[in-house]
This record gives structure tokens, sequence and C-alpha cells, in this order.
């Protein structure tokens, strides 16, 4: 594949519908492309998370692997940026091949942020911790396409999912529907075949499930059946 695909944007879909998304960070580092593989046809997207050691108590990767990965699959890369100067890297990651960005609230400078985002091409997320209320992300709802509701504390994967999130879930999806915008709601941290449909009647469309779908022994059943799970909340 040349710069040129890594740097052509794929399509995120339509906002608003039931995407999954697995998370690269539960899988196997030593056999990436593979794993990727393994879960390209049951996939929505593809989340891939992002940790400094500063903003998290955690590194993962960075630009060169996700320009590696890029080369092996098709999938639109919704990437999770849990540091502190996303700024600095908005540009490689771009390059690399991300789709989307997704900067946290908590780290400020959110305005210069999605500007940068925008200038670069690639789909606007910004995310937001547990315990931080729907009110520091509103007044960006109209300037993004995706907000994230963490339900966990961000850092490490195969934590329990935070119900006490869902109620900032509601608020927002309420606020989006109610100014007819279009931005999905992703929740991540947790997310299985039973958190899901509870994270779905509460406003979240876009399902990002780390450990359930690499920690199965068939990773694309997992991400079908949490489709699916979603999808009987809505019949
Ligand atoms: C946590 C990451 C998540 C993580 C989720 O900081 O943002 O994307 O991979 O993992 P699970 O699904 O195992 O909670
Ligand atoms: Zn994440």
């Amino acid at each position: 594949m040349t710069d040129a695909t890594a740097t052509s944007r794929r399509h995120a879909g339509p906002a608003g519908t039931v995407r999954v998304a697995p998370s690269l960070l539960a899988a196997d580092f030593g056999a990436l492309a593979e794993q990727v593989g393994e879960v390209a046809a049951a996939a929505d997207w593809l989340h891939v998370d992002v940790m400094d050691g500063h903003f998290v108590p955690n590194l993962s990767l960075g630009p060169p692997v996700i320009a590696s990965l890029r080369r092996h699959s098709p999938l639109f890369f919704d990437c999770h940026l849990m540091m502190t100067d996303p700024g600095e890297y908005l540009g490689a990651f771009a390059e690399a091949g991300a789709d989307g960005c997704t900067v946290h609230v908590e780290i400020g400078q959110t305005d210069r942020l999605i500007a940068q985002m925008r200038a670069l091409g690639l789909r606007c997320g910004l995310a937001c911790n547990p315990d931080t209320p729907f009110t520091a992300v509103e007044p960006y709802l109209g300037s993004i396409d995706l907000l994230l509701c963490m339900t966990v504390f961000p850092g490490f994967g195969g934590q329990s999912f935070m119900p006490d999130v869902l109620d900032k879930v509601r608020q927002a999806r309420t606020a989006v529907r109610s100014a007819g915008l279009a931005v999905d709601i992703e929740v991540d941290g947790g997310i299985d075949v039973t958190t899901a449909p509870l994270a779905a009647i509460a406003g979240a469309n876009v399902f990002v499930a780390g450990s359930a779908v690499f920690g199965h022994e068939r990773p694309w059943e997992a991400a079908d059946e949490i489709r699916d799970a979603v999808r009987s909340t809505q019949d």
C-alpha cells in the first residue's frame, strides 16, 4: 500500500448506527495483523488505544504500529488518544492512516485540538472519563463527530463496567437528539454482551470491546454476539 492510500480516510458509516469496535489493546501484540484479520468481517471499526504513560499510567503503541497495521487492514481505525499532548502527534497519526482520532476533554485546549483534527481530515472525537460531568463536553457537541463516554477509568483493559456512567450517556443522547446533531456516542470499558445492551438503551451506538472480543476463543463470534445483543434492545 502506498502513502496515498494510508492518508485517504475510510468511511465511518452513518452517525448513530450500531457499530462494534474491537479494541486492539486486548489482542496478542505479537500477532497483531492476524488478530485484526480474525475480526475483520465482524468488526465495524477497529479501536486503537494509544497510551502515553502520562495521561494514563500505561504505554501501548503509536503511529508506527498504526502505519504497519494500515497495510494489512481496510477497517476504519478509531484511535483513542489517552495522551497529555496529542496535538504534537495528530499529524503523525493522520499520516500513519488513522481515520478518526479521539482526544480527552480533561487535557484542555479542546477547541484547538478539534480544529487541528478537522484540518487534518480526521473524524473528530472527544472523550471523557467516568467522573467528568456531561457539562464539560456539552459545549463541543456541535463541533465533533463522536463523543466517547469512558465506562472505566482509562489505562487498562479488563476492568469492570461502571453503570453510573449511563446517566451521562442518557444526557448526551438527549442533547444530541434534541439538537439534531450527527454525533456518535461511544462507550469503552467493560463492554460485553451483558453491558452493551444497557449502554444501548441509555443511548450509546458505538461499542468498544477489548477483553470480551480478543479474550474469546473465536473473536469474530464475540463481536457478532455483542452486535446481536445490542440489536435485540431495538426490536
Ligand atoms: C481502556 C481502553 C479500552 C480497553 C477496553 O483504557 O480505552 O479501549 O481496551 O478494554 P476492555 O473491553 O477489556 O474493558
Ligand atoms: Zn479505548
